[in-house]
């Protein structure tokens, strides 16, 4: 059973690294053969008519994969560009029901832990990859992340024992409308970044103000003002910044 992890960090070093190196730690100690792709060491380039497919030895690789972890560094909200050209041109063959879980690093503000890791799903719906629980990371969770990446890189290994195929569209919808962090806006990810530092940031001295303000957006939101919320979602998340 193969498990492949793909970095999509042009930085071999970066946290991309270190989250997709500790999945594939996760999913080796549950028996599985590993491999690991730094997009970075192929000459990938963006989809044209006259450039369809990825290099052959990686698409050749793709195909072999009984689950996939795919990690991308965030830029501008969004998965980088390497990783986006590669999803574009790469050749799964036949990947229905196959496991795969994304992970999406915003290493800097935080912004786009979410609402990038979308891009790497919704590839896995077009390709009806039964994807696993995505991991959105920000220096804020990166801690308790590397755990989490190690705790799902051994429930992909034991999900890649068996191809669980979707049979139907209406099925993939569903499936994939239930995930979490599927369904988040901007709103709720500027919320998703303040309980994150509610937890870690050193402003100890600010918590409990940046407190009142998140259970305020919180509230706000239960009740369907979502645009109220905002105000007080960005203030806790500015408070507490660091
Ligand atoms: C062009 C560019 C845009 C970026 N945009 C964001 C961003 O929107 N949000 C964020 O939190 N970090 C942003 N970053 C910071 C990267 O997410 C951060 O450096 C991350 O650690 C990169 O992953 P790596 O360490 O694997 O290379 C950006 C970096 C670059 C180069």
């Amino acid at each position: 059973m193969l498990v492949v992890g793909v970095v999509g960090s042009p930085r071999k070093d970066g946290l991309t690294n270190k989250l997709v190196s500790e999945a594939l730690a996760g999913a080796q100690s549950m028996g599985a053969t590993i491999k690991k792709i730094y997009l970075i060491d192929y000459e990938i380039e963006p989809w044209t008519p006259e450039h369809t497919k990825a290099p052959e030895e990686l698409n050749k690789i793709m195909r072999e994969a009984d689950g996939y972890i795919i990690g991308a560094p965030v830029y501008y909200l969004d998965i980088n560009g390497l990783t986006k050209d590669f999803l574009d041109t790469v050749d799964l063959g036949n990947s229905n029901g196959k496991p795969g879980f994304g992970i999406t690093i915003a290493g800097g503000t935080g912004k786009g832990l979410v609402l990038a890791i979308k891009s790497i799903y919704y590839f896995f719906f077009c390709k009806n990859i039964r994807a696993l629980e995505p991991l959105p990371v920000s220096r804020f969770n990166f801690e308790k992340a590397l755990k989490k990446a190690n705790e799902l890189g051994r429930k992909l290994a034991e999900e890649a024992k068996m191809k669980k195929p979707f049979k139907s569209l209406e099925e993939r919808i569903r499936y994939f409308s239930s995930i979490k962090y599927m369904n988040m806006d901007m709103v709720d990810e500027i919320l998703l970044l303040a309980e994150q530092l509610l937890k870690s940031s050193p402003k100890q001295e600010y918590k409990e103000e940046a407190m009142s303000y998140y259970k305020r957006a919180k509230e706000l939101i239960s009740k369907g003002e979502k645009n109220k919320a905002i105000t007080y979602a960005v203030k806790a998340y500015e408070l507490l910044y660091y």
